[in-house]
C-alpha cells in the first residue's frame, strides 16, 4: 500500500475559519422561531453549573468590576494548578483554549516556519499556523476503521523539521483518544530524532479540550518532555464556554517562553471568579460528564435505528457518516429546517460525507432522533418515487 501523501498549506494566503452562523442568522434563513433553534454544532453543554447563578446574583467578584482584573489571575492560577496537580509556574491562563493556541503560535511558530497538523482535526491549528506566515504540513490520520488515530510514522517524519506539532486527543471532530502509549512514544521518538539531528525538538501541543469526558490526561508527560504543552479548557465538560477560559500546562521553562505573549487582561473578572469557583466545586462538571455518559449511547442508538451510521466516541459529540457529501448536505438542510444546527464539513474537507453532532440533554437529543427518523422517511419516499417514475 502506498503511503497517504503529506500535503502542505502555503502561508501566502492563510486558511481562514468561517465562524458559525448565529442563532439569529439560522432562524432568519430557515424561517424558524429563534426559541426553537438548538445547537448541535459547537460541542458545548446544555446549561452552566448551578453555582454560576449564585455568584452572579451575589455580585461578589474577586475585584470590583470598575478595576482591571489582577494581571496574574492569581486565585484562578492557584486553583487550577491545584486541580490539575501542577505548580503555579507550570500553568498559564488565557481567554479560552483558542487564545492559548494563538499564544503558542506566537511563541513557537515563526514566520516561514513549519507546523504539523494530523488531519482531520480542530481547524484552528491550521488557521493559527498560516496566520503566522508559516507552512502547515498536513499528515493524514489513519481511516475511520482505525479510529482516525495518528499515523505515528508519518507524523514523526514530518516533525523532524517542524517548529510545532499540533495534536488533539480525544480528537475533534473524530471523537476518540489516541491508543494508550501512542503519544508518549511519539514524544520519545521526536526527542530522539532531535538529539541525533543536533536540533531543538519541536514544541508538541496536546489539546485535551475533551479530557474530562475520558477522565484521563497525559499531563504527566510534561515532566519528561519540556517541549510538551497541554491545553485544557473550561468550555466543554465544565459547561462554561461563554466565559472564555483556557489553560496551557507545561514545564515552567516552556510556560515562561509563552508568557511574554499573553495580554494582561483578556480574561474578565467575572470569568476569573466563576471559573475559580467551578474548579473548586466540580460537582457541576461531574454531573455534566455523567449526563453525557448516559445520553451518548441512547442518542447513538436512536440515530442508528433511524438509519444513520454513528461512529464510536468518548466525547460529548458524535461523528455521523452519511456515505457521501450530497447526502450529508441534504441531511444538514433537513436538520436546519427543523431548527437543529449540525456541524458540516465543506469545501473538499476529508469528512465532507459526515456531520458532527453534539450530545445534548434528553429533550434535545429526542428532537434530533425524531428529526433523523423524519429525514430518513422522506428520503425513502423520494427514492420510491424516483423508482416508480422510471
Ligand atoms: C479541540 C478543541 N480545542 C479548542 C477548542 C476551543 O475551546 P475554547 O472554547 O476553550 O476556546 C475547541 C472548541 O471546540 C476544541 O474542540
Amino acid at each position: 500500500m502506498s503511503p497517504t501523501p503529506v500535503t502542505f498549506g502555503l502561508p501566502t494566503q492563510p486558511a481562514s475559519y468561517s465562524w458559525e452562523a448565529t442563532d439569529q442568522e439560522v432562524a432568519a434563513r430557515f424561517g424558524i422561531p429563534i426559541g426553537d433553534i438548538l445547537r448541535f454544532d459547537l460541542n458545548t453543554s446544555p446549561a452552566p453549573p448551578e453555582i454560576v447563578a449564585d455568584i452572579l446574583a451575589s455580585g461578589a467578584f474577586e475585584t470590583p468590576l470598575s478595576e482591571y482584573p489582577p494581571s496574574d489571575y492569581r486565585r484562578l492560577v492557584e486553583t487550577a494548578a491545584g486541580v490539575y496537580g501542577v505548580e503555579t509556574d507550570e500553568l498559564l491562563v488565557g481567554a479560552g483554549a483558542d487564545e492559548i493556541l494563538d499564544l503558542i503560535g506566537k511563541a513557537f511558530v515563526p514566520p516561514g516556519g513549519r507546523a504539523v497538523v494530523p488531519a482531520p482535526t480542530y481547524a484552528m491549528y491550521r488557521v493559527i499556523t498560516e496566520q503566522r506566515g508559516a507552512t502547515t504540513v498536513i499528515v493524514p490520520r489513519l481511516g475511520a476503521g482505525e479510529g482516525y488515530r495518528l499515523d505515528l510514522g508519518a507524523t514523526r517524519r514530518a516533525a523532524a523539521d517542524a517548529d510545532v506539532v499540533w495534536l488533539c486527543s480525544p480528537n475533534n471532530p473524530t471523537g476518540l483518544p489516541e491508543p494508550a502509549g501512542a503519544i508518549a512514544s511519539l514524544l520519545d521518538d521526536i526527542a530522539a530524532d532531535a538529539e541525533v539531528a543536533g536540533r531543538r525538538a519541536p514544541i508538541v501541543v496536546l489539546d485535551e479540550a475533551y479530557a474530562e469526558f475520558v477522565g484521563s490526561s497525559l499531563l504527566e508527560l510534561r515532566r519528561r518532555h519540556d517541549n510538551l504543552v497541554v491545553v485544557r479548557t473550561a468550555s466543554k465538560a465544565y459547561a462554561l464556554a461563554g466565559l472564555r477560559v483556557g489553560f496551557a500546562i507545561a514545564s515552567s521553562a516552556t510556560i515562561a517562553r509563552i508568557a511574554p505573549y499573553r495580554p494582561p487582561g483578556s480574561v474578565s473578572t467575572i470569568s476569573m471568579t466563576v471559573v475559580t469557583e467551578a474548579l473548586k466545586d466540580p460537582r457541576g462538571m461531574v454531573a455534566n460528564v455523567a449526563r453525557v455518559d448516559a445520553e451518548r449511547e441512547r442518542l447513538s442508538d436512536g440515530l442508528r435505528d433511524a438509519g444513520w451510521s454513528v461512529g464510536p466516541t468518548v466525547t460529548n459529540f458524535l461523528l455521523v457518516d452519511l456515505e457521501g457529501p450530497d447526502r450529508a448536505a441534504a441531511t444538514a438542510t433537513g436538520l436546519l429546517l427543523r431548527g437543529l444546527v449540525p456541524r458540516t464539513f465543506e469545501g473538499g474537507h476529508p469528512l465532507a460525507h459526515c456531520l458532527r453532532l453534539t450530545i445534548r440533554d434528553q429533550a434535545g437529543n429526542d428532537r434530533l432522533i425524531a428529526a433523523a427518523r423524519e429525514i430518513e422517511a422522506d428520503r425513502a419516499d423520494r427514492a420510491r418515487e424516483d423508482g416508480d417514475a422510471r
